[in-house]
């Protein structure tokens, strides 16, 4: 594969066909953060209403953090797993008080806050800092075992470096917001589960799975 003209295409596609997501609308690192906490466990649908109130109701990073309990749980009610929004409050206060209300902008830093994993810090540091880090979730691992005819079990925790690794080969060093969220978005509205839409994918020319016919055998996840 050659990664050049494999981002590309894939970035072309996502700059005309993306949705029109309320989190996209700019750049704020608390914005982005937000956004990937709540879509963590819930649907891009089931988000944007409760992603609109919670901007509105809590405009910037400070007001969060100066938020009461009782009015950030009713932010986030419906959306269920309450720890997420614990820990995000413990989180966004940490940022105020160690690092001056910035969001941090390297791994290391970034991933000592609650309930920043690897795929958060990933989407963080790519989409609010243009930084070429990966962000690998349950649709990228899809997108990727197809492309590259990686058959490492998605089910296993170990599977998640070597998906890591071939965002790390592929990404795009002049884009990586745009090639990180293209992915997601190609895994949402393309290459999805079960039968992906191979004639309507921007980047079937790449895609090693299309080419054997192996798309609908990807990617391995065993149901334990
Ligand atoms: N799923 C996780 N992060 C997302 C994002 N930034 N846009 C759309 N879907 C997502």
């Amino acid at each position: 594969i050659d990664a050049a003209t494999f981002q590309k295409d894939l970035i072309s596609w996502f700059e005309t066909e993306q949705r029109d997501l309320p989190w996209r609308k700019d750049q704020d690192p608390y914005k982005v953060w937000v956004s990937e906490i709540m879509l963590q466990q819930t649907r891009v649908e089931t988000v944007i209403p409760f992603f609109n109130r919670f901007i509105e109701w809590f405009p910037t990073l400070e007001d969060f953090a100066d938020a009461e309990e009782e009015r950030i749980l009713k932010a986030w009610e419906g959306l269920g797993y309450y720890s997420r929004v614990r820990n995000l409050h413990s989180a966004v206060q940490e940022v105020r008080s160690e690092y001056g209300g910035q969001v941090p902008d390297t791994p290391a830093e970034i991933s000592k806050l609650k309930g920043v994993g690897p795929y958060t810090a990933g989407a963080i540091l790519s989409i609010a800092y243009g930084k070429p880090e990966p962000a690998v979730d349950g649709n990228v691992m899809r997108v990727l075992s197809r492309i590259l005819t990686i058959d490492a079990d998605i089910a296993k925790p170990s599977s998640r470096k070597i998906f890591e690794a071939a965002v790390r080969e592929l990404i795009s060093h002049e884009n990586p917001s745009s090639f990180n969220q293209a992915l997601m978005e190609l895994g949402a509205l393309i290459c999805v589960p079960g039968k992906p839409a191979c004639l309507l994918c921007p980047v079937r020319r790449h895609c090693q799975a299309f080419e054997e016919g192996l798309q609908n055998e990807l990617p391995v996840k065993s149901s334990n």
